[in-house]
């Protein structure tokens, strides 16, 4: 069966002590969950420069430690990059990729994320790769191919054993930040879409076993909602994922 997973993406929020603050604060209250083996996964994404301390406060059977980002070279001369290479070596488990803010702000194309997400299998991380549609596009009709299009320009371009690795999560560009929600049935149709790609790709077992996180506006009052509906598997957090008893409150929505 596959996994529920609710990550938390802080984007560029917190100091580094309110950071350290939160990470303690979920730590302490995250019971059961377990990032390997239990059938919950607690996944947060503080910024970089908290990476490496709040690992110090968190339990990794408890809560998966994530990066926002990566670089799209192994090293070298790339000023104010982060490599994967070095994520790995400070106790980062996954790395979030293609974010939609990262696509409009600073230009990610499926070429870049296609480098970065082999990079981070390389390292033996988990991407967890974005997709999603502008709100243009949806009103165009045109979601369907937005998000087939992301997923096909990079994570189709893996092998089943590499994919296998991948967590994808669908954040409709409209719904992010916006208050706006996708309703469950809006998230259950194109999660159902993606899972059917996968199959036409990778076959069955792949597809049953892939999770696939739905991002945008999620909180504590419509997590159960979307998490009810049958190829919602988890939720990518951003607003909600700042605050312990937000953050909290959508957990235990998956359980
Ligand atoms: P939001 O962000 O929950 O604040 O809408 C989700 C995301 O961007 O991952």
């Amino acid at each position: 069966m596959r996994k529920n997973i609710v990550a938390g993406n802080w984007k560029m929020n917190t100091n580094l002590q309110e950071g350290i603050e939160l990470a303690k604060a979920i730590n302490e209250r995250v019971k059961t969950n377990n990032c390997d083996t239990g059938s919950t996964g607690v996944v947060i994404a503080p910024p970089f420069s908290h990476l490496y301390a709040v690992n110090e406060v968190i339990d990794p059977k408890k809560i998966c430690l994530a990066a926002q980002n990566c670089a799209t070279e192994e090293q070298g001369a790339y000023t104010g990059e982060i490599s994967a290479k070095m994520l790995k070596s400070i106790g980062v488990k996954a790395v979030i990729l293609g974010h939609s803010e990262r696509r409009a702000y600073y230009g990610e194309t499926s070429e870049t994320l296609l480098k970065k997400v082999n990079l981070v299998l390389k390292n033996e991380m988990k991407p967890i790769f974005c997709c999603g549609e502008k709100l243009e596009q949806r009103e165009a009709g045109n979601h369907f191919t937005v998000v087939e299009n992301q997923i096909k320009e990079v994570l189709f371009k893996l092998s089943a054993q590499e994919f296998e690795k991948v967590v994808i999560a669908y954040e409709p560009v409209w719904a992010i930040g916006t208050g706006k929600t996708a309703t469950a049935e809006q998230a259950q149709e194109i999660h159902a879409f993606i899972r059917k790609l996968v199959l036409a790709q990778f076959g069955q077992e792949i597809a049953d076993n892939k999770t696939i996180l739905y991002g945008g506006s999620c909180k504590p009052s419509n997590a159960k909602e979307l998490f009810g509906k049958a190829d919602v598997d988890g939720g990518l957090i951003g607003g909600a994922s700042l605050k312990a008893d937000d953050f909290l409150g959508i957990i235990n929505k998956m359980e």
